[in-house]
């Protein structure tokens, strides 16, 4: 596949929206081809998968039952979103991805962390990003601050801590693919460093596809 695969990931409201916009924008305009989408989402199938997760009206989900719909999600969003927009060349900055649900499946629900990637990289074809850039922020900083939680953000600020150090371990194993950043602080020289990061990994695969 011939496009750039970028993915955020964070704890929730780590910034990730603002983000993903700042960099889809700054990349399209720069002249490339970018598709902007988010798990779980993304798809009118996502959107709505996304509603039962969510809505606190679901109420209490045995925790594989949870980690199926949102592998379920990625499936449908890899094949229908993903590797069309990557096969034609385009860049794609994606809203989450295979990292949260090993880090709110796995560290956070306690769920075994090796079971669930295994089925995070089985719905996804083992596709991995060339770039992940997690938005490292303190969850006693960011979740207490929404006022109508959704069913996750709803959970204590134990789970939140253990996402967060369920992210970190997983930047700290392959340094090489993450840009790991505080999230909302120094919003303009993050997007920037982001945007430098991106436009390398697109001048070295230009390279590459000339020789
Ligand atoms: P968002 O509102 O940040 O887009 O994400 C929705 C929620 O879903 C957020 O609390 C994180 C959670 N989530 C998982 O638990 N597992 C996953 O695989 C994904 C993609 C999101």
């Amino acid at each position: 596949m011939t496009g750039v695969f970028v993915v955020f990931e964070g704890g929730d409201h780590s910034g990730k929206s603002t983000h993903t916009a700042l960099l889809a924008a700054s990349v399209r305009a720069a002249g490339y081809e970018v598709v902007q989408t988010r798990e779980p989402g993304g798809t009118a199938a996502g959107e709505r998968i996304r509603d039962i997760l969510l809505d606190p009206a679901t109420g209490d989900l045995d925790a594989r039952a949870e980690a199926l719909l949102y592998a379920a999600d990625k499936a449908h969003h890899l094949t229908a979103v993903v590797m069309p927009a990557l096969a034609r060349g385009a860049v794609v900055v994606c809203d989450r991805y295979v990292d949260s649900m090993i880090a709110y499946q796995g560290a956070g629900r306690v769920l075994d962390v090796e079971d669930v990637e295994r089925v995070a990289r089985w719905a996804t074809r083992d596709v991995r990003p060339d770039l992940t850039v997690l938005l490292d922020v303190d969850p006693r900083r960011a979740v207490h601050r929404i006022a109508d939680k959704d069913r996750l953000e709803g959970e204590g600020v134990e789970f939140h801590e253990r996402v967060r150090q369920g992210f970190l371990a997983l930047a700290a194993g392959d340094p090489e693919r993450y840009l790991v950043t505080p999230g909302m602080e120094e919003l303009d020289a993050t997007a920037a460093l982001v945007h430098d990061r991106v436009m390398r990994i697109l001048s070295r695969r230009a390279a590459t596809l000339d020789t």
